[in-house]
C-alpha cells in the first residue's frame, strides 16, 4: 500500500477515454503514481479536466480537502509516449475495443517494459489468450476489468488463460484491494461473468421497446423498483455506451457460436446512426451535458 511519506509506486494506464480517465482517478485517490498515456493531445487534455473537476466535487460534498486535490493532481502525468512509464509496476490498458489495436500495443508494451512489470487489460469482452499471444512473456498478461463509473463501482473481474502466473494473479489481486475493490477470479471465457448476464439482458430490453411490449420509461422503472437495479437496462446501455454493448453482443454471438446473444436490429440501428448513449449526449434518452 502507498502509504503517506513512502515512494507512490507507479501505475501506467493507456487510454484516457472515459475507463481509462476513472481507473486513473481511482488510483490517484489511493496514493499511486499515475502516468496517462494517450496519443491523442485533447483526449488527455479532457481526461485531466474530467478528474479534476470530480475531485472539486468532492470538495464541494465535504469528502476532501481543498489541498487534497492539489496534492492529489501532482501524483498525474500526461504522455504521448509508452517509454514514459517505463517505472511503473503495472500497465493497465484502456484504450479502443480492438484486437488488432491492443495486439500491437502489447507487443509493444512487452518490448518496452522490464519482465517483472504486469501487463493487465481492461477489455470488456475481447479474448486475452489472443492479445497475450502477442507478446513473448504471456504469463505476465491478465484482465482486470474494471466498471463503468470505475471510481465508484465496487467490483473488479481478475481473469486469467491459461498462461498467466499465479504471481501475475496475486499482485493483480494485491493491486484490486488496495483500490478498495472487491475481485473474483474468472477463467477466460466470453464477457466473463459480468457482460455474460448483463449484456443479454440489455438486448432483451431493446428488443422489448422495439416490440412495442412497454415505453423505455416503464421498461427502465420496471427492472428498478421490480429487481431492485439501480439503473434500468436501457439508462445502463446509455451509460456503458451502445456502440460497446453491441460489439459485446458480436462477440459473445460469435465466440459462444449461439444466436441467443444476436444483437437487435434497433440496437445496430442506433449504433449506426451514430446515438451511442451519454457520451454522444443521445441514446435511448437524451443527455444535456456530455460528461
Ligand atoms: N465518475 C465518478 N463518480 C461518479 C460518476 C462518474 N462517472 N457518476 C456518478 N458518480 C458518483 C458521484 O459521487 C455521484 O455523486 P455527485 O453527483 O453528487 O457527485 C454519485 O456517484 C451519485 O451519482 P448520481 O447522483 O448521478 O446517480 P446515482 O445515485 O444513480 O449513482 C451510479 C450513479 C453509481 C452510476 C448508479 O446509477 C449505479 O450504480 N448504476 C449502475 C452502474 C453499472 O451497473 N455499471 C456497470 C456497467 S457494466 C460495465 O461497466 C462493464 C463494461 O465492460 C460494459
Amino acid at each position: 500500500m502507498n502509504r503517506p511519506g513512502t515512494e507512490r509506486e507507479t501505475v501506467m494506464v493507456v487510454g484516457a477515454g472515459t475507463m481509462g480517465t476513472g481507473i486513473a482517478q481511482l488510483l490517484l485517490e489511493n496514493g499511486f503514481r499515475v502516468i496517462l498515456v494517450d496519443n491523442k493531445s485533447l483526449a488527455r487534455e479532457k481526461s485531466l479536466e474530467t478528474i479534476r473537476k470530480r475531485l472539486e466535487r468532492k470538495v464541494e460534498k465535504k469528502e476532501l480537502k481543498p489541498e487534497e486535490v492539489t496534492t492529489i493532481l501532482t501524483g498525474i502525468q500526461t504522455a504521448a509516449h509508452l517509454e514514459e512509464g517505463a517505472d511503473a509496476v503495472m500497465v493497465i490498458e484502456a484504450i479502443v475495443e480492438s484486437l488488432s489495436e491492443k495486439k500491437k500495443l502489447f507487443a509493444a508494451l512487452d518490448r518496452i517494459f522490464p519482465g517483472e512489470t504486469v501487463l493487465a487489460t481492461n477489455t470488456s469482452a475481447l479474448s486475452i489468450s489472443e492479445i497475450a499471444a502477442a507478446t513473448r512473456q504471456p504469463e505476465r498478461i491478465i484482465g482486470l476489468h474494471f466498471f463503468n463509473p470505475a471510481p465508484v463501482m465496487k467490483l473488479v473481474e481478475l481473469v486469467s488463460t491459461q498462461k498467466t502466473s499465479e504471481e501475475t494473479v496475486a499482485r493483480t489481486k494485491k493491486l484490486a484491494e488496495q483500490l478498495g475493490k472487491t475481485p473474483v477470479l474468472v477463467r477466460e471465457s466470453p464477457g466473463f461473468i459480468v457482460n455474460r448476464l448483463l449484456i443479454p439482458m440489455i438486448n432483451e430490453a431493446v428488443t422489448l421497446l422495439s416490440e412495442g411490449v412497454a415505453s423505455r420509461e416503464d421498461i427502465d422503472t420496471a427492472m428498478k423498483l421490480g429487481a431492485a437495479h439501480p439503473l434500468g437496462p436501457l439508462a445502463l446501455a446509455d451509460l456503458i455506451g451502445l456502440d460497446v454493448c453491441l460489439m459485446i453482443l458480436e462477440t459473445l454471438e460469435k465466440d459462444l457460436n449461439d444466436d441467443r446473444y444476436r444483437p437487435c436490429q434497433l440496437l445496430k440501428d442506433m449504433v449506426n446512426q451514430g446515438k451511442l448513449g451519454r457520451k454522444t449526449g443521445e441514446g435511448f434518452y437524451r443527455y444535456l451535458e456530455k460528461p
